[in-house]
């Protein structure tokens, strides 16, 4: 950091917008950056008309979210055709695209993936000694983005990167192409972070990474990811644990043993499945096949807390034929998830899978997708129902003051609307769930519950 230190008076007064695409791991490497910034003497600002530097923070996981930063350098183009600001395109799509973004924009000044976001100081550097056009596309890299300050958004749970990059190669994925290799930070750097959250008055942490559960441990202690999960659990003041992304390939019974012993490990796993076609599996090089994954869910099951469990789907991969989907639905039934998040295949550049072509047509994509909604939405609403007279402990993310109702999460994960006020937000309270609609619960403070029944 010392080496940035001169050029922060150069920046003081500067202002800097970002607006973030994509998964949990976009946003708290903008959370990241924007810290980057700070620590220089940028401000941020809410919009891009306040700012000096605009930054994209982009995501390219299917072709319609790739799309959407250069709709963004449309509109700004025209707004600042004759004020021109500095403009820097982060993340998936610069990586992906690299030099290509200055042709197809040529108003964008910095193209950094965030295998690069170590080199941000010196990229800044040159930004503000006048270069237009910075890039930082390396990919060859062992390091992690280690930040002295990061401005995170949300005031009461903290984000905290334990694993970068992936190495895993699914044949439809564009991620180890755009993230780089997998780089695991040490324990004992994760579990200071962990410490020095509860002082800032974090009560929920979690744990992110590409493939959580592939974490490494390189401390001399070489801890197990389990036990990485049981230590965080520990540690004074952390009240919710939560991580996110697991692969079935590297989940362990090890993981359920924890979470049953570890009351502040939430009680919820998201298990992407991507397919219930063992076949499909295996042209995605998944890894694991029908059985297997349904092995690893009946560990789940067999915990002694009610673990609540939730996956990605891909309908339409190439060559995926109606009994390759027909899996997929009877699996819904066999696993009974509490969420799934659905997708259309989408070939992406640089991936095996392009070599198969994209056989399944467009509409039936959305056929099979809608077929898979709307039958997972009754699952939902079946389990959300049998959660109706049950009592949850509810921490407050937000409050919709139109409707004077607290919006609450369970440690389950299922969100929870009760009448509240806008104080309670950060704070935790015993919700009675009084009725359930598929995405959502509503409920009453428990303490101001109708003894005798369920409705208020
Ligand atoms: N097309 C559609 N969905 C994809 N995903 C990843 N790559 C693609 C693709 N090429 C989905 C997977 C993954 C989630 C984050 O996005 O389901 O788990």
């Amino acid at each position: 950091m010392s080496r940035v230190e001169p050029r922060a008076a150069a920046a003081s007064g500067k202002t800097f917008y970002i607006e973030t695409f994509g998964c949990q791991m976009n946003v708290h490497d903008a959370e990241k950056v924007a810290g980057t910034l700070m620590a220089r003497g940028y401000r941020p600002v809410e919009t891009h008309e306040e700012a000096d530097l605009i930054l994209y923070n982009t995501c390219s996981i299917r072709e319609k979210a790739a799309e959407k930063v250069f709709s963004r350098l449309g509109t700004l183009k025209k707004a600042y055709r004759n004020n021109p600001k500095v403009i820097g395109v982060l993340g998936c799509v610069a990586q992906q695209e690299g030099e290509r973004i200055f042709e197809r924009a040529p108003q964008v000044s910095l193209v950094c993936g965030s295998a690069s976001y170590t080199k941000l100081p010196d990229l800044l550097d040159q930004l503000e000694f006048g270069n237009k056009r910075v890039t930082g596309l390396g990919l060859d890299t062992d390091e992690c983005f280690e930040t002295e300050v990061t401005r995170r958004d949300n005031p009461f749970r903290a984000y905290l990167t334990i694993i970068e990059g992936c190495d895993q190669r699914c044949s439809f994925c564009v991620v180890p192409t755009t993230r780089g290799p997998e780089r695991s930070r040490p324990s004992d750097k994760i579990l200071a972070e962990c410490r020095r959250l509860v002082d800032e008055g974090y009560t929920e942490i979690q744990l992110l990474g590409q493939i959580v559960n592939a974490w490494e441990d390189a401390s001399p202690a070489r801890r197990s990811f389990a036990e990485l999960l049981g230590r965080v659990a520990e540690v004074p003041g952390v009240r919710r644990v939560r991580f996110t992304t697991s692969h079935p390939r590297y989940f362990t019974p090890e993981i359920v043993q924890v979470i049953d012993s570890h009351p502040a490990l939430c009680d919820q796993i998201h298990l992407p499945v991507q397919s219930g076609s063992t076949r499909v599996l295996a042209r995605m090089l998944r890894g694991y096949s029908r059985e297997e994954y349904l092995a690893k869910i009946d560990c789940i099951r067999r915990a002694k807390r009610a673990i609540s469990i939730s996956t990605d789907i891909i309908v339409g991969f190439c060559g995926e034929a109606m009994e390759d989907f027909e899996q997929t639905m009877t699996l819904l039934d066999a696993v009974e998830y509490d969420q799934v998040f659905s997708f259309k295949y989408s070939p992406r550049p640089k991936t095996s899978a392009v070599g198969f072509g994209d056989s399944v047509p467009e509409e039936e994509k959305g056929r099979r997708l809608s077929a898979l909604q709307e039958y997972q939405r009754q699952i939902q609403l079946r389990r959300n129902q049998a959660a109706v007279g049950h009592d949850f402990e509810v921490l407050v993310e937000s409050f919709q003051p139109r409707l004077g109702q607290a919006v609450g999460r369970t440690t389950s994960n299922r969100v929870i609307n009760f009448p509240g006020a806008p104080e309670w937000v950060g704070r935790y309270f015993h919700v009675r769930v009084t009725a359930a609609g598929p995405n959502s619960l509503v409920g009453v403070r428990a303490d101001q519950a109708d003894p005798g029944g369920v409705t208020p």
